[in-house]
């Protein structure tokens, strides 16, 4: 049971404040951290001002939590809830629920001496997630660049997560020689994907020729996709573009274009975040050739989760633990999900720590990509540690 719970303000990767949590036992100890994003749906889970959330935590929060079984997630969860007493964790914070929530597990797999991932997948854990990886990105997580927030690619043709990740690797690189012949070097958006001033029409250029030469270099199948965080381009009619609008409905046709001129694999957030139906109309237009994920859509949401499966607005859903703030109703929304024949997508946030959780979440679950940027500090924090739990596998 927990002897002693710290909490604290730590630094996020965009150098802003956020929530970690120490959880001790006789014999364990676990750590996460809270990530936040820049382009947050409008129905996740809300969070605190971290270092008032933590002043919060430790005078209201921790009291109740000492004592507690870290190897009964749910209740210890529930207890999470109960405590705050709102729908979205408004009042104790989603930030501090999702790090106390994370450490619990961790606590508890540290005690039982077995990596998190075996602790939460079981025996039969068997396959690590592809890594799914932005190498050229704009829209609210860099200032000036493409519209489309993030061009991601997924190598699919990889034979285990070492060659996966040096081949996302190996696209950001070749990304970056190319975007210099082109007179177009740039800085990094929050996520390290370089965000150049181009139209996304030129990224979809330069990064196909990236994957053509590192598909022969290293003889694997690459694919591309796009987070479009259509929410953010959205103004409550139209889709806002530099040269011009569109209407829900040529977003749907753009969308679906964009699918088979560039034979994409995987479509995040193509419409904004209130649309079930035009999430239809694509997923039935290209839901066979391509996953179109809800992010923005479903927030790791059972009620929206149930909502988009009534309507059969997606065949994919982004999950992301700190949109809910629970382990546990992390796992609802991935159970749910893959229960009806949906993919699931474990993913960072644009403001990360160097926290790997997600890792071995993904692995666990079972989701099909781990979507964790390609380079940079808090993003390989991730991708090396998938590459340490295949070594275990
Ligand atoms: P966010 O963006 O972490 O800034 O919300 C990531 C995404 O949209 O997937
Ligand atoms: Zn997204």
């Amino acid at each position: 049971s927990i002897e002693q719970i710290t909490v604290r303000t730590i630094l996020d990767s965009r150098g802003n404040a956020t929530v970690e949590a120490d959880i001790y036992t006789a014999c364990g100890f676990g750590r996460a951290a809270a990530p936040s994003g820049a382009s947050t749906g409008t129905y996740e889970a809300k969070v605190r001002p971290a270092r008032d959330a933590v002043e919060n935590a430790q005078e209201h929060l921790i009291p109740s939590l000492i004592g507690e079984d870290t190897r009964d997630q749910i209740t210890f969860d529930a207890l999470l809830r109960e405590l705050d007493g709102t729908a979205d964790f408004s009042s104790i914070g989603a930030n501090v629920a999702v790090a106390l929530s994370l450490a619990c597990a961790k606590a508890a797999a540290s005690s039982l001496d077995l990596e998190l991932f075996r602790y939460l997948g079981g025996a039969f854990a068997g396959r690590t997630p592809l890594p799914l990886g932005n190498v050229i990105g704009g829209g609210a997580h860099a200032t000036d660049a493409t519209e489309i927030q993030e061009f991601l690619v997924v190598p699919t043709g990889a034979a285990d997560a070492q060659e996966a990740v040096f081949a996302n690797a190996a696209v950001h690189r070749t990304v970056k020689d190319l975007l210099k012949k082109r007179g177009k070097g740039c800085g990094k958006g929050d996520e390290g994907a370089w965000a150049p001033r181009i139209a996304d029409a030129e990224a979809f250029e330069i990064i196909t020729e990236a994957v053509g030469t590192v598909s022969d270099d290293m003889n694997v199948e690459i694919n591309m996709g796009i987070d479009v965080a259509a929410s953010e381009l959205f103004d409550g009619e139209q889709y806002r573009y530099r040269d011009g609008a569109k209407s829900p409905e040529e977003q749907v046709a753009y969308m679906a274009d964009l699918v088979d001129r560039y034979d994409l694999v995987y479509v995040e957030d193509p419409l904004a975040e209130e649309d079930f139906d035009g999430f239809a109309d694509l997923t039935d237009m290209v839901g066979d050739r391509c996953l179109i994920c809800g992010d923005d859509l479903f927030v790791t949401n059972v009620d929206r989760i149930m909502r988009g499966l009534e309507k059969h607005a997606a065949n994919c859903v982004l999950i992301k633990p700190n949109q809910i703030g629970t382990l546990s109703d992390t796992f609802e929304a991935i159970h749910l999900a893959q229960s009806n024949g949906m993919e699931t997508v474990m993913s960072h946030r644009s403001g990360e720590t160097t926290d790997n959780t997600i890792a071995h979440l993904a692995t666990a679950f079972e989701c099909i990509f781990l979507k964790t940027g390609a380079v940079g500090g808090e993003r390989i924090s991730k991708l090396n540690e998938l590459i340490r739990i295949e070594e275990l596998i």
